[in-house]
Parts: structure tokens; sequence; C-alpha cells
């Protein structure tokens, strides 16, 4: 089973990025230890970050083509403003789970809003990076 870990704009400056809210993990080690657990659960992933809106829609829309069962999704500020980003997730019914590192709840309220939780299989919020990991267990074993 393949899975799309799909990151939003600037989740490229993890490690550096406001360190307090996001931790000092890079990108690259969300992607190692994601790697680890997917390895010991049996699922192979395929890992994208883009900045730009249009190359996520796409990399949706080239994921349910190519026969990728699932994402897990942290679309950054995308999250809270695109409804590209749900159209993309909705018309290719790629089942996903939004994972968020901070707690969204607690910082400002335009962050309260997503426009992809309510289409979402389930969300992991306010868990730092560990949230990732959840978010593909969790994934993984709905579509077992
Ligand atoms: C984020 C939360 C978003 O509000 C923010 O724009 C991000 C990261 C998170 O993982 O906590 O870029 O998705």
């Amino acid at each position: 089973m393949r899975i799309l870990v799909l990151q939003g704009p600037n989740l490229n400056l993890l490690g550096t990025r406001e360190p307090g809210t996001y931790g000092t993990a890079t990108l690259q080690d969300v992607q190692d230890q994601l790697d680890e657990v997917a390895a010991a659960i049996g699922v192979t992933l395929e890992h994208y970050q883009h900045n730009s809106e249009g190359a996520l829609v796409d990399r949706i829309q080239q994921a349910r083509v190519a026969g990728v069962a699932g994402a897990v999704v942290n679309a950054g500020a995308y999250t809270h403003t695109s409804v590209a980003l749900r159209d993309a997730l909705l018309g290719t019914e790629l089942p996903f789970v939004e994972v968020h590192i901070s707690n969204v709840y607690a910082r400002e309220e335009f962050r309260h809003k997503s426009l992809l939780s309510d289409v979402a299989r389930g969300l992991v919020v306010g868990l730092g990076i560990y949230g990732y990991e959840l978010g593909l267990r969790g994934l993984v074993s709905g579509l077992r």
C-alpha cells in the first residue's frame, strides 16, 4: 500500500521555523521517522512538500491516478484558505488524515477554521511531529 505524505507551505522550514511552536526537527527528520514507521507497518510512503497551492493540487490528482491509497496531509496555511485543496481531495476521493504540528485551536482565530477537517478521515493536532505517526497509523488501520 502506498501513502502520500503531503506537506504544504513553509513546512520545508521545519527545524528553524518558529521552533517554540513547531519544534526543532527538520522536514527530513519527519520523513525519516515516518519511513521507519511505514516499514514497520508494511506501507510505502511518497513524500511531497511544496509551497504552491497548484502544485499540491496537481500532486493529489496524480496520486489518485497512480493508485495511491491515501494521504497524510499537513496543508500548512492553505488549511485555512484553500477551496482548491479541499476540492482536489473531494474530487479524487483520496482518503486522508489532517495533521497539524501545533494546536491550531490554541492559536490565532484564523487558524481555528479548516476547509479540510469535515472531509478528512480524522485529525491530529497539537502533538508535535508525533502527530504524523499517529495520523499514518490511523489512516492505514482504517484503510485495511
Ligand atoms: C500548521 C498550522 C498552520 O496554521 C500553519 O499555517 C502551518 C503549520 C501546523 O502544522 O501546526 O504552516 O499546519
